[in-house]
């Protein structure tokens, strides 16, 4: 049976908000890293920063609306292995995209700097600068974005196959403008 039900447009605008973020945030984050020092560089890095902040706030909000409004049902051809397979990634996904971020934030105190948001508005300090911890939150921060690449992957991949091959619909729930 194919999925005939959608998330609320609030929740679609949301997810598809968030992936285009973080897409940005990464690419981004890969670029800087391997910049030469330059004013450039410190401007990109006050944009990943702002960027994943950002991020995480509307994460936040995503969870909230997750946990207080019900998903529409999956296609009644999933089996038990592949509905398992499914909370779970998505489960995973939300964590990683509050661990990201909050590895970013942690590791720029670590290191000493403020994060200014915006340029605007200093936010919380919420550890002292501590060069042991900077360099374990900088690998951290690193390991994690991999993972995440990763399990993005299985994500798209696994919404393609349902679209494609299995022709369940699974992909109109999350699908803008219809
Ligand atoms: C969706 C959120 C985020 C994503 C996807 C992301 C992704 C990345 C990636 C891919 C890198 C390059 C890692 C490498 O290979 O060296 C990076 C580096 C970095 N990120 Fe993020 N990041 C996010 C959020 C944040 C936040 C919120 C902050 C701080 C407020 C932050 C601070 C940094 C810093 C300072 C670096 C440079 C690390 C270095 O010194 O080499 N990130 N990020």
């Amino acid at each position: 049976m194919a999925a005939t039900q959608r998330y609320s447009n609030f929740s679609i605008a949301l997810h598809w908000l968030i992936a285009v973020l973080i897409v940005i945030a990464f690419i981004l984050g890969n670029i800087m890293v391997d910049m030469r020092i330059s004013p450039s560089k410190l401007q990109y890095f006050s944009y990943h920063k702002w960027l994943g902040v950002t991020v995480l706030g509307f994460v936040a909000i995503r969870l909230i609306s997750r946990l207080l409004s019900k998903a529409p049902p999956y296609p009644t051809n999933m089996g038990k292995t592949q509905l398992l397979a499914a909370n779970g990634t998505h489960i995973l996904l939300y964590v990683l995209m509050f661990a990201v971020p909050l590895s970013g934030y942690f590791y720029t105190l670590a290191a000493g700097y403020p994060v200014v948001y915006l340029g605007l508005f200093e936010l919380p300090v919420l550890i002292a600068p501590n060069p042991e911890l900077k360099g374990t939150l900088k690998e951290l921060h690193e390991i994690l974005n991999k993972v995440m690449l990763v399990l993005v992957l299985l994500h798209v991949a696994a919404a393609l196959k349902h679209h494609f091959y299995d022709k369940d619909g699974l992909l109109n729930r999350m699908r803008p403008g219809r």
